[in-house]
């Protein structure tokens, strides 16, 4: 989008933002009634963001197993605020029905495997109660539909909790772009590009969950538990909205742009097998060193868009290295790579050569970072995990759109079966499917237009 039309679509969105378009759950309102489905290691976590906030009160937990539900119950006591009703413990798989049929339920954060996100998100969406789900949204691309639909029929508040698309680095180049720093977008690059080795396989002791063995499936504890299945059964990237969903709103993907094309590559297994072999706790005799991997262990995509950008996404997850989610933002006057925060302005930066992006960051601050730090300090993954909660939290009181919403959430999440459908028909490159059905070109951005959410 060019400087002066996103002016204008800016000062219409300021607009729009203030007025609430619909709540399924009636009214506006000041506070939320809350549950959580889900209380492992990622729903314990987001318990700190959730109860610092005096408009929201926590009135019910599921999980299948007790040791999760202890640890939440006892970091709900330590700050002091009134215990939830409890579901399961003992190993159903169904309590979170019961939870989903207590009444007075406004919106459930959905913190489980990713196997039950789509069931338990139209369960909850039929309910009309608000889901926030946890990335991803569904396993198969019917997945994706059945989801859609749902919200699409019940009209209750859908979002997906993608956290790094409130990184702070990842807003303040949200402002660049939109200030048309870096000219007009032409290409992007991200991706999951984390080494978890040590969480997908683990001695399933709960209080090591890190590090500490190569044991997965029912001998695991936490991700290694269900997630390194996903590495045995699944070659694609398993893992895209870290990386696609700030690109995503980079692009205004959704509100004027489209993914139109997609296709994947993938190397040999090896990280995964080698830490098993390597690993004091595992050996060459270990039984977990049959275990053949199908994932690849660097997953590359590459998607096209509607008005001629393409994104590159790298999962990388089962190799020695630190993390980076790998962004770089480029457009005909520079670009901005988050690795060593490089940036390079053409006309503002000394000619071919990369510049310090901090005093970048410090001038585009967007607003609401500037407004919440200090309340984010001390939250999940650098503060960014206050502010995903907060955004919903808000947006769902106001009876406002989420500003990461239905068509953002299925769209992301699909690119995991469509590359892995790629990966499978010999790197084929297919057609993205449009899932707003042709309403991505009328509808205008609305993600962080203001310090609200
Ligand atoms: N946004 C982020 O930064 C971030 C970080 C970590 C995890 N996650 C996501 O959060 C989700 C949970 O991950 P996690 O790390 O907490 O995993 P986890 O294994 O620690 O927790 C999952 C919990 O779900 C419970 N569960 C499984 N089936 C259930 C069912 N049928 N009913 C009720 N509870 C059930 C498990 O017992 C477990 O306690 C995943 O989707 C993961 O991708 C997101």
């Amino acid at each position: 989008m060019k400087r002066r039309e996103f002016l204008q679509t800016g000062a219409a969105l300021g607009a729009l933002a203030l007025a609430p378009a619909f709540n399924a759950l009636g009214k506006p309102r000041d506070r939320l009634r809350v549950a959580m489905i889900g209380t492992g290691l990622r729903g314990q976590s987001q318990l700190g963001p959730l109860l610092s906030r005096g408009d929201v009160e926590l009135v019910a937990i599921a999980d299948t197993q007790q040791v999760m539900l202890d640890h939440t119950l006892a970091i709900i006591d330590k700050t002091g605020r009134k215990r939830p009703k409890v579901y399961g413990g003992n190993g159903d798989k169904n309590a979170w029905k019961a939870l989903l049929a207590q009444k007075g339920i406004d919106a459930v954060l959905i913190c489980t495997p990713w196997e039950w996100h789509a069931p338990m998100a139209i369960a909850a969406m039929e309910a009309k109660v608000a889901v926030g789900c946890e990335v991803v949204a569904g396993i198969t691309l019917q997945d994706h539909w059945d989801v859609l639909r749902a919200q699409q029929r019940t009209g209750t508040p859908y979002m997906l909790m993608e956290n790094v698309c409130y990184r702070r680095d990842v807003m303040a180049v949200l402002q660049m772009v939109r200030a048309g720093l870096f000219g007009e977008l032409i290409h992007m690059q991200a991706g999951y590009q984390h080494d978890l080795r040590g969480v997908k396989l683990n001695s399933g002791n709960p209080n090591e969950p890190y590090d500490s063995g190569v044991e997965f499936g029912e001998k695991g504890f936490s991700e290694a538990q269900w997630r390194t299945q996903h590495s045995v059964d699944r070659n694609g990237e398993l893992y895209p909205s870290h990386g696609i969903g700030p690109c995503a709103m980079y692009a205004n993907i959704h509100r004027g742009n489209r993914f139109t094309h997609i296709n994947a590559f993938a190397t040999k297994s090896r990280g995964l097998h080698d830490y098993i072999v390597k690993n004091p706790k595992g050996g060459p005799d270990h039984p977990n060193a049959k275990v053949k991997f199908k994932l690849g262990d660097v997953v590359t995509t590459t998607l096209r868009c509607e008005n001629g950008e393409t994104i590159l996404l790298q999962h990388d997850t089962s190799l020695p290295r630190p993390y980076s989610l790998g962004f770089r933002v480029q457009g005909t006057d520079g670009l901005w790579m988050d690795l060593n925060k490089s940036i390079h302005i053409e006309g503002k930066s000394p000619p071919h050569k990369w510049e310090d992006a901090q005093k970048y960051y410090d001038e585009y601050d967007h607003p609401l970072w500037r407004k919440y730090a200090d309340k984010a300090a001390g939250a999940g993954h650098g503060g960014m995990d206050w502010f995903v909660v907060h955004a919903f939290v808000e947006a769902v009181k106001a009876g406002a759109p989420m500003p990461i919403d239905i068509y953002d959430a299925v769209a992301w999440s699909a690119i995991t079966p469509l590359s892995e459908q790629s990966i499978a028909e010999d790197y084929r490159t297919l057609p993205f499917p449009d899932f707003t059905e042709g309403k991505w070109k009328d509808r205008k951005p609305i993600f962080a237009f203001d310090d609200r959410y």
